[in-house]
């Protein structure tokens, strides 16, 4: 595939710095082997995530300063909620301060305690939601989704089958609502077709169940509904993020992603009066006002104008074609990772990478911090490191697939960039058999992976 250039120029810049190999050791060392806990300044090419990373527009930073800060009924609340009716079609949204804060302030109103709550694949911090909230979260993405180097163009799907049987089973009042994350980050930022929605649609209102969104990448997804799915593809990604979003009834949304903005989040509602109502009144203490939830009025401006530069068929096209660039060269140098690509990221495989080393070694992480001290790229891992262990026994789960995250922020990096995570990738690929596995030397009981302190393991 060629990749068409950006469509933009560059106006700002700033330095960035590889420290030496001698300082990255003991850099990496003082961050106890998790690169979360590293100085951003140690970092040289930071892909740790594409959340609240992305550089904004000209247009973005030009409608920070029209920000309205009254603390009720601002300009910019009304300037969302316009961009909100004319993209997604939805006629109430509650602002909120990121991702997380939409799903807290929404889920209490969906979930009874013990019912289930069934995804594709539910990204952390949604489980986390469910659970807080008595809920007992589902993956129910497709199989396929798992073999790394099968190609199908939408490995984020629901399994329809397995989606049906479970309500079948369980019964449809013990399901509080389906979950359909665009894109499927934790299987590898893969996409869900239009088809696989409609299906997904056709089951909720088969049982009365309600649909929602986790829609931080919805426009990627968009953008390979269109590239893969052939109906589509004289569709406008306008027209496709419509119609994806007719097909539920709310969603939540990290603004961080798909709106390239640094902070801000929402919550949609398409037409349920009281749903808007009670989600309201959990806005008010937890995020503020329903006209701002946690964020400025400058942010809310950036936000609004970030949905529209989301959209652009151009800017996706060179976005995840920059991803697609890196993910090509590292197969061409024989790297094992999720194919084909997905949205934000490419997904090494380190299970296949590093087989030498058990998933309760962490073989993702291991290869995180290889990357590291090669190059200074800072990746994050996906895989049993942060699924964590087994509330009940206390055992280390082991996760479908151990994944090495290389994110890429929007709009930030060159591909010369990206050929200097194929070199570093490229020559840890060469050593592969000398790199040894991780274990604890503190490990927190919740959401370990942020702030565990790890060590080596010796020979
Ligand atoms: N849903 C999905 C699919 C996400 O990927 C994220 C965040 C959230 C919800 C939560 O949003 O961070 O704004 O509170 N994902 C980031 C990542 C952190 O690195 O994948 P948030």
């Amino acid at each position: 595939m060629t990749i068409p250039a950006e469509p933009f120029r560059i106006k700002m810049v700033e330095p960035i710095r590889l420290i030496p190999r001698e300082e990255r050791e003991i850099a990496l060392k003082k961050a106890g082997y998790n690169p979360f806990m590293l100085k951003s300044e140690d970092v040289y090419i930071d892909l740790l995530t594409d959340s609240g990373t992305g550089a904004m527009s000209d247009r973005q930073w030009a409608a920070m300063m029209l920000g309205d800060e009254a603390y009720a009924g601002s300009r910019s609340f009304y300037r969302l909620k316009s961009a909100v009716e004319e993209i997604f079609g939805y006629e109430y949204v509650i602002p909120t301060h990121q991702g997380r804060g939409a799903e807290q302030v929404l889920f209490p109103h969906l979930i009874q305690k013990g019912q289930y709550v069934l995804g594709n694949m539910h990204f952390d911090t949604t489980m986390a939601h469910i659970e807080m909230n008595g809920g007992i979260p589902v993956n129910l993405v497709v199989e396929e989704a798992f073999d790394t180097s099968l190609d199908i163009p939408f490995k984020g799907n629901f399994d329809i089958a397995r989606l049906q049987s479970f309500i079948e089973e369980h019964g449809r009042e013990n399901i509080a609502f389906i979950l359909v994350t665009i894109t499927c980050n934790s299987a590898g930022g893969q996409p869900v077709s239009l088809k696989n929605i409609q299906d997904v649609r056709e089951i909720a209102d088969h049982y009365h169940l309600p649909l929602l969104l986790d829609a931080a990448r919805f426009a990627e997804n968009a953008y390979f509904i269109k590239t893969r799915e052939p109906e589509y593809k004289d569709t406008s990604i306008k027209e496709i993020v419509r119609k994806v979003f007719s097909l539920a009834d709310a969603f939540t949304m990290s603004a961080k992603k798909d709106a390239i903005v640094n902070m801000g989040g929402m919550i949609g509602i398409r037409n349920d009066r009281s749903l808007f109502q009670s989600a309201s009144s959990s806005c008010v203490p937890y995020e503020g006002f329903i006209t701002y939830g946690g964020l400025s009025g400058r942010d809310i401006e950036a936000l609004a104008a970030g949905l529209y530069d989301g959209i652009q068929f151009e800017y996706l096209e060179s976005r995840i074609g920059q991803v697609q660039y890196l993910g090509e060269r590292l197969r061409d140098k024989g790297i094992p990772i999720q194919w084909p690509v997905g949205g934000h990221a490419v997904f090494v495989d380190a299970k296949k990478f590093l087989p030498h080393i058990p998933a309760e070694q962490f073989p993702a992480q291991a290869l995180c911090n290889e990357l590291y001290l090669e190059a200074g790229i800072r990746a994050v891992e996906v895989g049993s490191l942060l699924l964590g262990r087994d509330p009940q026994t206390g055992k280390q789960k082991t996760a479908d697939a151990e994944f090495t995250r290389l994110t890429i922020p929007r709009r930030v990096y060159t591909n010369r960039h990206m050929d200097v995570v194929v070199e570093a990738l490229a020559s840890i690929w060469e050593r592969r058999d000398q790199i040894r596995g991780v274990e604890f030397v503190y490990e927190p009981e919740v959401l370990r992976h942020f702030l565990c302190q790890l060590k080596p393991i010796d020979n």
